[in-house]
């Protein structure tokens, strides 16, 4: 392997966030192209790491349990020390620190304001519209015990399960703590979600309480989320009380309110009292539920627990983008909704004690250089954010980021999907200017916390790797058969537990067990993706080996969006595959048959895809759709995705003697050349 600084190169574009840097768009693509052919990249000269992390991986090879009950002291307080660290009594269903008591609020807030900190901004929010709005732990402390007392004054007790839908405003992190100060069991919803999936995900986790917004914006646009919601949720018998926050920029007299179900959210506040002790917690009791895509239509209801998630969520956002509390600033650009903002927008920068910027809109709005005027603005530190995103800004162009001084950068990270080399030389030249260490971070929502991640300044990076698993982390990778491989490419699993591992599938075990651990026994945690291990060590993420779709570092189950279309009257059969897309990473291709031998056309298939964005969310709609007469079927009746995937890519179709009818996949062929 060539290890080689990438600094002198950096070094050979003029300043890469100087104003040159948009003439030199020739120069920086010879640049990129030179360095797709540099294998690895050392830490950046200059970068000074601020933690140690050797001391972490010895102590983690020597006793990965003693190190995770070390970190457990050394990064939580505790109400009640713990005495047990792991009971792996019982495989899958493992317990960590279970006779141990904390409350998660008080270890993000409380905590922090008693030493003093109650001051340092939380979070510096940036509205759509440019308004600015900085949130100190003092007021989000005072908040979240007023959301807390009120919500207990509407009958929420610990154990009972509170929906979120709301957008990216401050409001969100004080709903999720509010629950967790009472021990109240949240359940998010990405804001980007149509109503009619947060319906099922309050439905199947029998929500008592919504706490949602009166209208959201985006681009200019507002939608009127308060009463999609009562048009979708209203019927719901177990959901007793909405909770509508005053979104920003709203008009709050044109919001529908059902005398006794709906109260404002600040006049819930106003009315509450301002004080509300934490509740001291076992450890293990359950803190989130968060929907997911799986093999099935049937979203997957992940659970996390409260020590051990805190714990993963705090120790890797610590050690992986190497944060100082005092002086870093730091931003993910996710959304809360999903699990990378649970873990890297709020429990793990609040425990940390972190100062964040959360921003609500989106990244081409009201220009393309929105994100880098914050990250100047607010001299932003370490920048959090996905593949897909970075291509979106090289598809801008290079003179977005250009127009702003990105000087104060120091660490760069990435989630979501794997990374293509040249996105990520682009990431590390024009945003990071080749002074930034990039963290490729592989988890999932299962996974709670990183897991296979660079930690920032201390691993030589390859552009595509996430490199190696974190300290204490068994990431292996398996044969079909289940025999280890050493290298070369296997499906990736964990062998030993973590802490911050879901622990089960909502009401569920069985499908728990069923998915994650029956392929290889119960202590063998299968990922879902397959992976390459190189000479070095490193992990190569492929992508998901079940029916699952990975576009933007969006997870979508291929049966969740064929039963979404074939609901549609005019739909007598669906099938969806992925195929690779440059922006997206993966897109939706959907093969489709109508009713009554109909021919498809240019206004079904808007059609389609309008009614597939209503039922689960605009991420979901197909990018092409595929009029078919009929679906390559084996004798038993399957849909062999497998020829729909080949003919999706445009690569050869391989063997179809076993199709009960080979000459459908002739049909299909000829009309997928036919619709680019
Ligand atoms: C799946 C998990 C973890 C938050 C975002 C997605 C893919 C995630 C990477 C990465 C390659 C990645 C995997 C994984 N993935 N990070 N750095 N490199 N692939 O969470 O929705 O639970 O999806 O995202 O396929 O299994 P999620």
């Amino acid at each position: 392997m060539t290890d080689m600084d990438a600094s002198p190169a950096a070094a050979a574009i003029p300043g890469p966030n100087g104003p040159a840097a948009g003439e030199a768009a020739g120069s920086l693509e010879a640049t990129l192209e030179g360095l797709l052919e540099v294998e690895s990249f050392d830490p950046p000269a200059g970068f000074v790491r601020r933690r140690d992390v050797e001391a972490d991986r010895a102590a983690a090879d020597a006793d990965p349990v003693a190190f995770w009950a070390d970190r457990a002291r050394e990064l939580l307080t505790w109400d009640k020390p713990f005495t047990q660290v792991l009971d792996d009594s019982n495989p899958p269903f493992y317990t960590w620190f279970a006779d141990g008591e904390l409350n998660l609020s008080a270890n993000c807030l409380d905590r922090h304001v008693a030493a003093g900190r109650g001051a340092r901004v939380a979070f510096h929010w940036r509205g759509e519209e440019g308004e600015r709005r900085d949130v100190t732990y003092a007021d989000l402390l005072a908040d979240t015990q007023r959301l807390a007392n009120g919500l207990t004054s509407l009958g929420v007790r610990a154990g009972d399960v509170v929906g979120i839908f709301l957008p990216m405003i401050p409001e969100v992190v004080v709903a999720m703590l509010a629950c967790a100060r009472i021990g109240a069991v949240h359940n998010v919803v990405f804001g980007g979600f149509a109503p009619s999936a947060v319906r099922e995900r309050m439905e199947v986790s029998d929500a008592r309480v919504l706490i949602t917004v009166d209208g959201a914006r985006r681009k200019g646009r507002r939608a009127e989320v308060k009463a999609a919601v009562d048009a979708e949720l209203g019927d719901l018998p177990a959901l007793e009380r909405i909770i509508v926050v005053r979104g920003p920029g709203q008009n709050a007299a044109e919001v529908p309110m059902t005398p006794g179900r709906d109260v404002w959210f600040d006049e819930l506040l106003a009315a509450a009292d301002p004080d509300c002790p934490p509740v001291p917690l076992p450890a293990e009791h359950p803190l989130f539920i968060l929907y997911s895509s799986g093999s099935t239509a049937k979203p997957k209801g992940i659970l996390h627990t409260t020590a051990g998630y805190l714990l993963g969520a705090t120790h890797t956002h610590g050690a992986v983008f190497d944060l100082d509390p005092d002086t870093d600033v730091y931003w993910c650009s996710a959304d809360v909704g999903w699990i990378t903002g649970h873990s890297y927008i709020v429990y793990g920068p609040l425990s940390n004690g972190a100062t964040s910027v959360m921003y609500e809109g989106a990244p081409d709005y009201p220009d393309h250089d929105i994100w880098w005027r914050i990250v100047e603005e607010y001299r932003v530190t370490v920048f959090y954010t996905a593949p897909t995103a970075i291509r979106s800004c090289i598809k801008w162009g290079p003179q977005y980021p250009a127009r702003h001084d990105l000087s104060s950068l120091r660490v760069l990270g990435t989630v979501g999907e794997p990374i293509n080399p040249k996105a990520w030389l682009w990431y590390h030249l024009v945003i990071g200017g080749g002074r930034c260490p990039i963290v490729d971070t592989w988890w999932q929502t299962e996974t709670g916390s990183v897991l296979i991640s660079p930690l920032a300044g201390a691993t030589a990076t390859k552009p595509g790797s996430a490199t190696r698993p974190l300290p204490a982390i068994s990431a292996e990778l398996r044969t079909e058969d289940g025999e280890p491989v050493t290298e070369g490419t296997g499906i990736l699993v964990i062998t030993k537990p973590w802490p911050s591992m879901l622990r089960t599938l909502y009401k569920d075990d069985e499908r728990f067990v069923e998915t994650y651990f029956s392929r290889f026994g119960p202590s063998t945690y299968v990922v879902g993706d397959a992976a390459r291990l190189d000479a070095d060590g490193y992990f190569w993420i492929i992508g998901r080996i079940d029916d699952v779709i990975n576009v933007s570092g969006h997870r979508l189950s291929t049966a969740e969006v064929e039963s979404a279309i074939v609901a549609h009257e005019a739909v007598a059969e669906a099938a969806v595959v992925a195929q690779p897309d440059e922006q997206t990473g993966q897109a939706i291709v959907a093969f489709v048959t109508l009713t009554g031998h109909r021919a498809g056309d240019d206004a079904t298939e808007a059609q389609l895809r309008e009614h597939v964005a209503h039922r689960i969310g605009k991420l979901a709609r197909p990018k092409r759709i595929v009029w078919a007469d009929d679906l390559p079927k084996t004798r038993s009746g399957k849909i062999m995705r497998r020829l729909l995937r080949d003919v999706a890519a445009g690569r050869e179709l391989g063997d179809v003697t076993t199709l009960r009818d080979p000459a459908v996949m002739a049909v299909i062929a000829e009309r997928v050349r036919a619709t680019p």
